[in-house]
């Protein structure tokens, strides 16, 4: 089965059908919102919104343990996590659809890992890549055949937010390395890493960074959100069709 974590603009999945509501109690608390199991597609999957119903979390005060292990304990065989990001390099304009290959972490002060009290055993888990290449490569060729454009090399920094950067800070990502900025990648992709299961990241451009094109956030927002989930929607939908000979 997939796991789906959806963030900004993708609160609730339309299209999950014969849906299963599961409250999942774990060792790390309680997941963000009740785990939704169902059909999408011709495949099972199973959907939580990493914010919350009605998106009551910030990024900083999210459960990132509970989330990834909520998934982990209903079986999930690998997870996409759809996350809003700002653009930083010229061609991640507003409404483009994203799949980064690599991560820069700013984030602090976040529970970021499960061998951290001492109940799971140290691990040094591998992380280069932190996503996971075959699952890219299926997200690939199934935007090919629905014929969604989505960029494919994207090194994406993951800051703490709620807050949006200074300018300073985007010149530095971008000296860094970093083509795109959101707030949630992070610890999400490395918990699934440290639980073995293969994890890719779906980004979504929804304005361009402090200090680019017009910077900022601003009213056609709301239009790129749309635009961009519809996107991920669709590439997530034809997952399950069977790959070209
Ligand atoms: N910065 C950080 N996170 C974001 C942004 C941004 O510009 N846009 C959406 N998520």
């Amino acid at each position: 089965m997939l796991g789906l974590i959806g963030g900004t603009g993708l609160n609730q999945l339309a299209g999950l059908e014969d849906v299963r509501e599961h409250r999942v109690d774990t060792p790390y608390g309680e997941a963000a919102a009740p785990v939704q199991v169902g059909r999408f597609g011709d495949q099972s999957l199973a959907f939580l919104p990493r914010h919350g119903r009605g998106h009551r979390l910030p990024p900083h005060a999210i459960n990132y343990r509970a989330n990834v292990h909520a998934l982990h304990q209903l079986g999930v065989e690998s997870i996409i996590g759809v996350a809003a990001v700002g653009g930083i390099s010229a061609h991640m304009a507003p409404g483009e659809l994203v799949l980064p290959h690599d991560l820069i972490d700013y984030t602090w002060g976040r529970e970021h890992s499960y061998s951290q009290d001492g109940d799971v055993p140290l691990q040094h888990v591998e992380f280069a890549p932190p996503y996971a290449p075959a699952l890219r490569e299926a997200l690939l060729a199934s935007a090919r055949r629905q014929g969604v454009g989505l960029r494919q090399q994207a090194v994406h920094g993951v800051t703490q937010g709620p807050r949006l950067e200074t300018v300073a800070e985007i010149r530095r990502l971008g000296r860094d390395g970093c083509d795109i900025v959101g707030m949630t990648g992070m610890p999400e992709a490395a918990l699934a890493a440290e639980l073995g299961i293969p994890y890719a990241c779906l980004a979504v451009v929804v304005n361009w960074a402090a200090g680019i094109g017009q910077g900022g956030i601003h009213e056609e927002i709301e239009r790129f959100v749309e635009m961009g989930m519809d996107k991920a929607r669709r590439v997530i939908e034809g997952l399950s069709q069977p790959a070209e000979a």
